[in-house]
């Protein structure tokens, strides 16, 4: 494989030094029982920091709505307790040498595989309250719902700060609440908040945000995670043409946020192929925009997330591409998941040139917090 000293250059995001540019990717576990992260899940960061990952998101963890989450274990970001468990994992982080950004979330209509049988104590919320199929499932929000929850988003903020947390990555991506405004046919609304353009649907990610970044220091880094596709259509463009992407991104940077996580399944495919072959989502991200743009996606693995869900074992394969595109300045960070998933030690085998005790990636992982 080739030469990895690209991975290990430091990195300045906001007032954040990072010693490297591997991320680890935010990866909901469903550990915490009542939505309280326990010692475990200190452990577990914790490990990962101890080997060298040089900034971790974490899990999505849910913003003060009562139907932020669709399952029972799925970490809190509000109460004290849930907040004293936050607190144990941002200080083992930091002994360990590490930096950490709480993934904040709200899952909007979006229901969990994993807990059918399981409700929050009220409706799921959502910009129509609309299914994928145009069925009225869940609460279309009011503007006063909005408003709190934009409130919610900008509390879990000054708290993560408040604990010590190093930033924070507001989730975007994969069809949940804020992806759900972006999409027209789970956004029908025809107030502030909705409109026949992405711009339009763009106001609640634009006004959060702003929200977020009126209340904490002016250093504190906040990533906004995106991601194309349509639940409907892995092919589909939210963004279909790079002046599309330019306008839709320029909101975002313009509203306050430090860096563009672009979620894309294999981080090689390219985003616009009939505008340019090569670029991916990342790439063209910080293009456009000249901010910080972290890739992810399949990164030293032969297949994609999903066919991990689906039970398929992935392959442990070399970084040479990867790090052909970050040695050229396509983008500064690289989230890794599934291998820092299954191996906490996956980044100082790669920094030790230890290729060969890289296993692959096998869904058993997926079950343990190891
Ligand atoms: C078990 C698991 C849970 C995930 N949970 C989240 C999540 O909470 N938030 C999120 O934005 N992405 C989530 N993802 C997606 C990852 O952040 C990442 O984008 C994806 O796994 C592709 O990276 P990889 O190929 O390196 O695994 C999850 C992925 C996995 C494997």
């Amino acid at each position: 494989m080739s030469n990895p000293d690209a991975l290990f250059s430091p990195y300045r995001l906001n007032a954040l030094n990072l010693p490297n540019r591997v991320v680890m990717a935010p990866m909901t576990r469903s550990f915490s029982p009542g939505g309280v992260p326990t010692d475990a899940v200190a452990a577990y960061y914790r490990r990962r920091a101890e080997n060298g990952v040089g900034l971790i998101i974490t899990e999505g963890t849910g913003i003060a709505r009562p139907a932020a989450l669709n399952e029972p274990d799925l970490p809190r970001f509000h109460g004290d307790v849930a907040l004293a468990g936050w607190k144990k994992v941002v200080d083992e982080v930091h002994a360990a040498g590490g930096r950490i950004m709480p993934q904040l979330w709200h899952v909007g209509q979006k229901r969990s595989k994993a807990a059918a049988d399981w409700a929050p104590p009220v409706p799921y919320e959502s910009p129509s309250g609309l299914s994928g199929a145009g069925e009225l499932v869940g609460h279309p929000m009011s503007e006063a719902d909005i408003a709190d929850t934009i409130d919610a988003f900008a509390q879990a903020a000054v708290d993560a700060e408040r604990l010590g947390f190093d930033g924070i990555e507001l989730h975007g991506a994969h069809g949940y609440l804020i992806n759900q405004f972006f999409l027209e046919h789970l956004n029908q609304r025809n107030d502030r908040y909705g409109g026949s353009t992405l711009l339009e649907r763009s106001r609640f990610a634009i006004e959060i945000l702003k929200a977020i970044r009126s209340v904490v220091t002016p250093g504190f880094p906040v990533i906004l995670r995106l991601s194309q596709w349509k639940p409907t259509d892995i092919q589909a463009r939210l963004a279909e043409t790079p002046q599309a992407l330019e306008r839709w991104l320029n909101a975002f940077a313009d509203a306050g946020t430090d860096a563009f996580h672009l979620s894309q399944p294999k981080f090689w495919e390219p985003a616009f192929p009939e505008f340019d072959g090569e670029l991916n989502l990342a790439g063209w991200a910080k293009k456009l925009t000249g901010i910080t743009a972290i890739t992810v996606g399949s990164v030293g693995l032969s297949t994609d997330v999903y066919q991990s869900f689906a039970g398929k074992s992935a392959q442990a394969v070399a970084l040479d591409g990867l790090l052909a595109r970050l040695e050229r300045g396509e983008f500064d960070l690289v989230a890794v998941g599934r291998p820092l998933l299954q191996d906490p030690a996956w980044l100082n085998k790669i920094r030790q040139r230890r290729f060969d005790q890289i296993a692959d990636f096998t869904p058993e992982a997926l079950a343990t917090l190891s």
